[in-house]
């Protein structure tokens, strides 16, 4: 959770930032803030509340100045006032820091510093850094040592943590430490030579520079870096208007390695749409197809290298988190019933803590668009301690999940902006039915006339779902408007329909604030039936798969005790139409197990339509953050 981003370079630093900190606040947007050093001083601007907040304050009140770090935050020591906003700065105003992660010792710190004289601004964990820095560079044996004092306050803190820091006598010149949570160093272009104008800030220059930039994630470095760097936990860098400088934590210089940026500033606008949400909806065909691309050849399939030799694995746990756990659960579908595996699906924050049984034969994959969940990132860390091998299905293919795993299956979604998952769930859902045929085959159990059935169907998919989308939309808006002010929602499933009806409830909590519930179907005569009434929605999915008559017993239960009922079906199902208030039609897929991936694109366009009714921010819900790089 909250981003961070920094700028040396030739444009001004105030205006870079803001555009960093846009394309980082999926990772947090409760208040924000940046630190720009001119002229020996550094001159801070925060404000609570949204970027847009900070934005104006920027426009009514520029500055000047090339060098500069920058937060957006997602609150966890301290409400989101602006006194609690980063950049936060030491007493003798010597330091700036910005800071993503937790200071777990940051009390015991506060305390040590408070006894020693300083007088604390905020209720922040962060504020003890740039206090601990300040004193250490301010006397003692790390005094004027920019470097060593750094080193000297990070021993002395505890957690996990990503930040940089300004120093008021430094200029052009940023230091960023990374313990556990991500932090990317990118590199701009060279500008200015000898005695010569410099094109953009026309002034003569002395020599060449260059463009630095640093950010928590790849999208805020776009579209001024070309070039990017990842550090890795335990590193030091120091950027300068000349490249950067590497270290270990223990002073051991490293050579930075970087990677030519592939990603596009395109990829990471909304275009044509109000949102990126309803960006990435209708970016899912695209995203399947591309996915399908990548994992087949012809007729054949495509066996990415895991690094696991798949055959001997006889059991398989799954680590995921909100949205991508749902996705799990129908990866233990798909495992058993093609690969006839033992299969669990652990929630990552349940599975850290416990002590898991490590046999021989176990796989982890851990699941996340991200890769950076920090539960998820422990849960894999636990694993690969009791040397079990770990496989990352992720999106974002440099993180650190990725990184840390024996072997990747990329998603292929491109960047997901939007809070709310969408496209990389149906693309989750996708990886993991052909990474259960790639098991499956390795294991001896896919007949070629199977594998030709799972290709043919899977092949079907984008245009399944694109015809899903188009013929939903309708009955989905009428639904809208009607049950927009429902005070709850409660989703119905079986088998592969239950995570639907979980990520159905999910998106309309995340986005919507409605409060809803998803239930497997045959659960519902158990206790939630008593919430039927004529105010309640039940969204009931049904289509026609192997639970469909059951799933009609359902309908008929709630009908009879006079509920709403919103069904997700076949539009030639007119047995399911008359049971019904209302039908979102969805295609049929040709092979079962990937029905669900057309089921939930209607509850997506609904859990948007009414939260766009309720005049929420779905890109930016209260409260939430994309990615939960704390615990
Ligand atoms: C946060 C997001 C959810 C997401 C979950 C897991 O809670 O708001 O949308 O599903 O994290 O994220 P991951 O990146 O690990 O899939």
């Amino acid at each position: 959770m909250c981003g961070i981003a920094g700028y040396i370079g030739p444009k001004g630093a105030d205006s870079v930032l803001v555009v960093a900190l846009e394309r980082l606040k999926y990772r947090g947007y409760d208040s924000a803030g940046l630190a720009v050093l001119n002229d020996g001083e550094i001159h801070l601007r925060r404000a609570a509340g949204k970027l847009k907040n900070l934005a104006e304050l920027i426009s009514a009140q520029p500055l000047e100045g090339h060098c500069g770090i920058a937060h957006t935050r997602w609150a966890t020591h301290g409400a989101p006032t602006e006194a609690n906003c980063h950049p936060h700065v030491d007493q003798g105003g010597t330091v700036a820091v910005v800071h993503n992660g937790i200071i777990e010792n940051h009390e015991h710190l506060r305390r040590e510093l408070q006894a020693g004289g300083v007088v604390f601004q905020s209720e922040t964990d962060t504020e003890v850094i740039p206090q601990l820095i300040g004193q250490l560079y301010a006397a003692g044996p790390t005094k004027g040592d920019a470097l060593g004092s750094l080193r000297a306050a990070i021993a002395r803190l505890d957690g996990s943590f990503a930040f940089a820091v300004l120093f008021v006598d430094l200029p052009n010149r940023i230091f960023a430490v990374r313990k556990g949570s991500p932090l990317l160093i990118g590199m701009g272009k060279t500008y200015g030579a000898d005695g010569q104008i410099d094109p953009v800030t026309e002034r003569v220059t002395k020599h060449r520079r260059r463009e630095m930039l640093l950010a928590s994630d790849v999208p805020a470095l776009l579209p001024h870096a070309t070039k990017v760097c990842y550090l890795d936990d335990g590193q030091i860098a120091e950027l300068t208007d000349q490249g950067v400088n590497l270290w270990t934590f223990g002073g051991v210089p490293v050579e930075a390695q970087f990677k030519v940026i592939e990603m596009t500033a395109e990829a990471v606008t909304k275009g044509s749409f109000d949102s990126f949400m309803a960006k990435e909806i209708a970016e899912q065909p695209a995203v399947l197809a591309r996915l399908l691309e990548s994992r087949l050849r012809g007729g054949d399939l495509v066996e990415p290298e895991v690094g696991i030799d798949l055959k001997t694995v006889s059991h398989v746990v799954f680590l995921a988190a909100g949205t991508s756990w749902h996705a799990a659960m129908l990866g233990k579908r798909f495992l058993e019933q093609l690969a006839r595996i033992h299969v669990e699906v652990d929630i990552s924050s349940e599975y850290r803590y416990r002590n898991p049984v490590a046999s021989g034969n176990t796989l982890v994959v851990a699941i996340s668009q991200s890769g950076e969940t920090a539960d998820t990132l422990a849960g894999l860390r636990l694993a690969r301690a009791k040397f079990i091998p770990v496989i990352g299905l992720v999106n974002v293919v440099t993180s650190t999940i990725a990184r840390e795993s024996n072997g990747v299956l990329p998603l292929l979604a491109g960047p997901e902006i939007g809070v709310a998952s969408t496209k990389a769930y149906t693309a989750q859902v996708l990886a993991l039915y052909l990474f259960a045929l790639q098991v499956a085959k390795a294991k001896g159990l896919l007949s070629s006339a199977a594998e030709q059935h799972a290709i043919v169907s899977a092949r079907g998919l984008p245009e399944l779902v694109a015809r899903t989308l188009r013929q939903a939309e309708e009955a989905v808006g009428e639904a809208a408007d009607i049950f927009s002010s429902a005070q709850a929602t409660v989703f119905l499933g079986r088998g592969g329909e239950h995570p639907t009806a979980l990520e159905g409830a999910l998106k309309l909590k995340e986005i919507a604030y409605v409060h809803a519930v998803g239930y497997p179907a045959g659960e519902f005569k158990h206790g939630p039936i008593a919430l039927v009434s004529p105010h309640l929605p039940v969204v009931c999915i049904c289509p026609h798969d192997q639970m469909y008559e059951k799933m009609l017993s359902n309908l008929q239960e709630v009908r009879a005790r006079a509920g709403r009922i919103i069904s997700v079906g076949l539009a030639s199902d007119q047995a399911l139409r008359d049971l019904s208030d209302h039908l979102f039609p969805i295609e049929s897929a040709t092979e079962e197990l990937l029905q669900p991936i057309l089921s939930i694109l209607p509850l997506q366009r609904y859990a948007y339509q009414v939260a766009m009714r309720r005049d929420c921010d779905v890109d930016q819900p209260r409260n939430l953050a994309k990615s939960v790089t704390v615990e």
